[in-house]
């Protein structure tokens, strides 16, 4: 079985290189220095070298205030680049592990987490562009997988924690939004469930987060909380910081669903940001 990796250099993709190296699987991974998805013709010729039994897209262009600004961008890459590699997929027969976002949402959900069968509603650009790279698979492929995933933390530097823990050396004082509340969601869980889901042959669309839910102030305080940071946290609107593109107040999404399916208690956020700040120090 041959596995292909593509975004292999980001937080998700570096996890996936990562576990099937330890589990000694057959894999190629690239990044856009290599395999740029938004080229079809190179997309074609590279499945059509490589032949992947398996192909996990963990590319994406991930900038969500970026995106309100350059939104032809983000399309090509996270709905067009998707397209190409469905159509690959499909030519060469390989099964398409895909990623989408929590940003699907409106946030104005009242009673309870989103489930799948929810109605999606993007209020930003990055937002409708994930949700048209659903949309193309859908209309592509008959079977593959895709995760909506929230909050993604990990190794690398384009995360919350890595962000929170950098301003926390610069100032003693740090304003939090409390009003932007979803779920953070490990990469080293999030390539568990993908796996385990390919293993039991699952196929569709299925919401992949840790379990709970919090702000962005209650994640904060628990890392400053973990590492004991000096740091003096104080919870605000998200309006304050002005930011390009608009945040649903709450996206957390339900995961019983795919937990159900393959027989796991997914860790709960807070557990697994203790998992990932313990495997830093060591
Ligand atoms: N991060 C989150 O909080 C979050 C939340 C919800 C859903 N997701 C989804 O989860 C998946 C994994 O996210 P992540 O956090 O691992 O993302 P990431 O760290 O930003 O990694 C994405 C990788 O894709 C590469 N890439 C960008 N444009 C490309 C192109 N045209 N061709 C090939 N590669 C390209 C990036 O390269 P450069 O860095 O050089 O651009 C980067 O290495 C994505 O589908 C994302 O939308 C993420």
């Amino acid at each position: 079985m041959k596995y292909l990796i593509i975004g292999s250099k980001g937080q998700l993709g570096n996890e996936f290189v990562k576990r099937l190296s330890l589990l000694n699987y057959n894999f190629i991974g690239v990044d856009i220095d290599e395999l740029d998805i938004t080229r079809r013709d190179d997309v074609i010729k590279f499945f059509r070298n490589v032949k992947p039994d398996v192909t996990i897209n963990c590319a994406a262009f991930n900038l969500v205030d970026e995106a309100e600004e350059n939104p032809e961008k983000a399309m090509a890459v996270n709905a067009g680049g998707t397209l190409n590699i469905a159509l690959a997929s499909k030519e060469t027969k390989s099964f398409l592990i895909h990623y989408s976002s929590d940003y699907v949402f409106d946030g104005t959900k009242k009673d309870g987490l989103y489930i799948e069968s929810d109605k999606t509603n993007p209020i930003n650009k990055y937002g409708e562009s994930k949700l048209k790279g659903e949309e193309i698979l859908s209309d592509t492929l008959s079977d593959y997988l895709v995760f909506r995933l929230s909050w993604v933390f990990g190794e690398g530097t384009q995360n919350f924690i890595h962000k929170f823990i950098q301003w926390t050396k610069n100032s003693y004082e740090l304003k939090i939004a409390d009003d932007e509340i979803s779920i953070p969601t490990y990469t080293y869980d999030i390539v568990d469930v993908s796996l385990k889901s390919l293993a039991q042959g699952l196929s569709g669309l299925f919401h992949l987060t840790n379990s709970g839910y919090t702000s962005r102030y209650g994640w904060a305080k628990h890392i400053a909380d973990i590492l004991k940071l000096n740091v003096n946290l104080i919870p605000v609107s998200k309006e304050v910081f002005n930011l390009p593109a608009k945040r649903p107040d709450f996206s957390a999404m339900d995961n019983n669903i795919i937990s159900q399916e393959i027989g796991i208690v997914i860790p709960t956020w807070k557990e697994s940001v203790i998992n990932f700040l313990k495997s830093k120090s060591t």
